[in-house]
């Protein structure tokens, strides 16, 4: 469970690893002056079917399936992925210091920006500014030195 200062809101777990790599980056990022909490960490299949059905209630299946995974098929129901401060586009978190922050230190904690700007077309989801995904740091430096997203990673390794 992801507790105090770290988290706010609901599905609020993560991997143990993932998370004792989380807190190290919120520590690190307080340390600078952000705060940095997760608002969504580990979802079951339920909680995510729940949350994709919604969306797709409220947007249709075709606009929905670009910013919300299926279930089955969200990294949040891995407990490596998690929602940073927000997540949702209207709050623009890319505009923020708590982004920038995110940008030049999330790999130094093995996370990475797992759905840039850009590379909807690579990612298939359009650009989550506060999706991260722990990797490992190794895995998260190559991919933030090489500017490349986690599927073109596989490409290159697998
Ligand atoms: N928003 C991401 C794509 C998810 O639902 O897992
Ligand atoms: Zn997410």
């Amino acid at each position: 469970m992801i507790e105090g200062k770290y988290a706010k809101g609901s599905h609020n777990k993560m991997h143990p690893l993932a998370y004792d790599y989380f807190k190290q980056m919120v520590l690190a990022a307080l340390n600078d002056g952000l705060a940095l909490y997760s608002v969504s960490a580990y979802r079951s299949y339920q909680d995510q079917d729940k949350i994709y059905q919604n969306y797709v209630q409220k947007d249709g299946e075709e606009k929905a399936r670009k910013y919300s995974a299926k279930a089955g098929a969200s990294e949040h129901q891995t407990g490596l992925a998690v929602d940073i401060n927000t997540c949702f586009t209207k709050d623009h978190f890319e505009n923020t210091k708590e982004f920038i922050w995110l940008c030049n230190n999330a790999y130094k904690y093995g996370f990475i920006l797992r759905y840039p700007k850009d590379k909807e077309k690579v990612t298939g989801y359009i650009y989550e500014p506060w999706h991260y995904r722990y990797v490992g740091i190794p895995v998260a430096t190559f991919i933030y030195q090489n500017k490349i997203t986690f599927e073109e990673y596989c490409d290159i390794m697998i």
